[in-house]
């Protein structure tokens, strides 16, 4: 059996970041797991007072792993709905000793927002509205099931009191309240940085 040995520098660039995982999670890294330098950044906005941060589909638990390391004031926590990818984030997690970054296996909306004070979301419902892509073939997709995510986590994120961040990464917007103020973006407006009014 093919043994991971852990990279010092895991952190530091997406290359070095993927060696954490199988090469098929390597593969799936371009397209569904957060760049090194995105989750930085993000993590800096929602770590800034400190508080638990969740990731809303955490996969292999990239965003965590990254803003645990950087921010360790904060406490980052993943739910994902995948076994298979939250069984990769907790070997990832113990690989890297990280000791302020927990995982949840399960739908999001097992979760009860109010355990949380901010937010990151890398757009985890748009695989419901495509047709390829897709990380694996296990799972059901429809437009609705997007819908009723979208408005779950809309309605998770308006009732939170004022000064919640929340960050989306190439997010259509269906989930984001009109309470929260987008106070920052990326020249490309891929990520944008909200805080609720
Ligand atoms: C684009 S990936 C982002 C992964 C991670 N946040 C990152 O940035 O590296 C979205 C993830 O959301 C998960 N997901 C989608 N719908 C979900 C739901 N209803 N509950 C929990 N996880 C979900 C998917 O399985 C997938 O792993």
């Amino acid at each position: 059996m093919k043994s991971i040995t852990l990279d010092p520098t895991w952190y530091v660039n997406d290359a070095a970041f993927d060696w954490l995982y199988p090469e098929r999670i390597q593969q799936l890294s371009r397209q569904h797991w957060t760049p090194v330098e995105v989750a930085k950044k993000a993590a800096k906005f929602l770590a800034s007072e400190g508080g638990k941060i969740l990731d809303i589909g955490s996969g292999v638990g990239k965003f965590c792993l990254i803003g645990g390391h950087h921010f360790q004031e904060a406490i980052f926590y993943g739910v994902e709905q995948r076994k298979e990818l939250y069984h990769f984030a907790q070997a990832a997690k113990e690989l890297t000793a990280a000791r302020n970054v927990d995982f949840i296996n399960g739908n999001f909306t097992q979760i009860d927002f109010a355990d949380f004070d901010h937010f990151y979301f890398y757009n985890a419902f748009f695989e419901n509205l495509v047709e390829d892509g897709h990380i694996d073939q296990d799972m059901e997709y429809s437009v609705s099931l997007y819908k009723y995510y979208s408005r779950y986590m809309f309605k998770g994120l308006d009732d939170k009191p004022s000064g919640t961040r929340l960050v989306t990464y190439h997010s259509l917007e269906d989930e984001v309240p009109p309470s929260y103020q987008l106070v920052d973006a990326t020249v490309d407006f891929l990520l944008k940085m909200w805080i609720k009014r």
